[in-house]
């Protein structure tokens, strides 16, 4: 009953009030509580980053030792997960044991389910950004078949997932500090981004006051698309498609046929009709990281170097506002790290845990909201006389 708007896709529908992200998309501006993001990736750890997501403001010194001892002493997963990632297959994509995972959380985790009660959502929140990585190494060594790493509370949240990763019971893995500082700034690009495909859908998850472990684990899903947080790992598939950089006018001619569904994977936005402000400090970044590792001379980052020339100069997507987005370069240097790229969106997703139970606890504070509820515009049948089973 009552009027309302058709808004496929919700290009216009604004659906909630908040005080966390702010994205000017005509200016290629984003800003998390006020501060650039361009600031906080430069000045900041992930940690500082969280605290401000969570709380509002940057944390002193004893606020944010407080949130990194919270968190460092949540990042064991209940030994029953153990079990539970064992009936999974080994060729699993990381994607889908995290979805699994992390919706079962809520069964391991009851004792902090009550959301109206604001210590069990803080515990929860610290739960959830505590164990991500851990699930998220532990899903890759399962794959490999490797030992499980535990994590070290010694070491700092990115240097940590490293950790689970790439060390073994025989080996410990040396943290290279280039590395663990790219990674860690990775974390921050991706931690939030206002009300997206994925937050939305833990937003409205969570409206009907389910709990944040599965209200999480719907935004891993909505997070796997393509067009969404899968774009990372597709930008590189594409890259490794093309091959030589003499080849990417071929691609770049394809990206714009409307009678070819291919699409440059890592351009375009549905708010930033600039230059992505993540996408050039994601591009610095990966300068940096292959400069460190005497990579300068990949090809795949020629190739990438030249799709985004051409692409910025031709017609069609300057005309379209096309540019690269975040998902753009950070493919590249988390291969160049050693990641395997069914692991890109995995790390996508450990990073923005922290916006989706910010943007939660947000949500279920906020008094004005009731149950998320679209309508939609009816294009079936009119009213028509039943047909009984012998007579069709
Ligand atoms: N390559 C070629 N053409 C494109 C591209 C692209 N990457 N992106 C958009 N277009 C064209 C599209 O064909 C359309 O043309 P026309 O107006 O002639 O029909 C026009 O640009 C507008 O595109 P749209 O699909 O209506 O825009 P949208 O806001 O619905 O989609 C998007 C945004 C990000 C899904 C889209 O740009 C895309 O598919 N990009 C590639 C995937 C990608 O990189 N995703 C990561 C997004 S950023 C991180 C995240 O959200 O996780």
């Amino acid at each position: 009953t009552g009027y309302f708007t058709y808004d496929p896709s919700y290009t216009s529908t604004g659906s909630c009030q908040s005080a966390i992200t702010y994205i000017d998309g005509e200016a290629g501006v984003l800003m998390h509580r006020g501060y650039s993001i361009e600031d906080l990736a430069t000045n900041c750890d992930f940690m500082e980053v969280a605290y401000l997501l969570l709380h509002g403001e940057l944390p002193n010194p004893d606020q944010k030792y407080d949130l990194e001892h919270a968190i460092t002493h949540h990042t064991m997963v209940h030994e029953q997960i153990h079990k539970f990632l064992e009936g999974f297959r080994r060729d699993a994509h990381p994607m889908a044991v995290m979805c699994g995972v992390v919706g079962a959380l809520s069964a391991f985790y009851h004792d902090s389910l009550d959301i109206n009660d604001p210590r069990h959502r803080m515990i929860s929140s610290h739960r959830l950004i505590a164990k991500m990585p851990t699930i998220a190494a532990w899903a890759y060594k399962y794959s490999l078949g490797q030992p499980l790493m535990y994590p070290r509370n010694d070491l700092r949240y990115a240097e940590n997932f490293l950790h689970m990763m790439f060390a073994t019971p025989c080996d410990t893995y040396r943290i290279n500090p280039v590395l663990a500082r790219a990674m860690d700034r990775i974390l921050i690009l991706h931690a939030d981004h206002e009300q997206n495909a994925s937050t939305s859908t833990v937003r409205l998850a969570g409206s009907s006051g389910a709990n944040p472990f599965a209200c999480i684990a719907a935004g891993i899903a909505s997070l796997w698309g393509p067009a969404h947080g899968g774009a990372n790992e597709a930008v590189l598939n594409m890259l490794e498609e093309i091959g030589s950089p003499s080849r990417t006018n071929e691609f770049v001619k394809r990206a714009k046929d409307k009678d070819d569904p291919f699409r440059l994977m890592g351009f375009g936005h549905r708010v930033y009709k600039n230059y992505d402000p993540r996408a050039k400090i994601m591009s610095r970044t990966c300068h940096e990281v292959l400069e460190e590792l005497g990579m300068q001379k990949d090809p795949l980052l020629e190739i990438a170097l030249e799709l985004e020339k051409i692409a910025l100069e031709d017609e069609y997507f300057v005309e379209k506002k096309l540019y690269p987005n975040v998902d753009f370069y950070s493919g590249l240097i988390f291969k160049a790290m050693g990641i395997p790229t069914s692991m890109f969106t995995a790390l996508f997703a450990t990073a923005r845990t922290v916006g989706w139970i910010a943007q939660w606890s947000e949500m279920v504070e906020d008094r004005d909201q009731r149950i998320g509820r679209p309508r939609q515009l009816y294009t079936g049948s009119t009213a028509r006389p039943f047909v009984p089973m012998d007579q069709r």
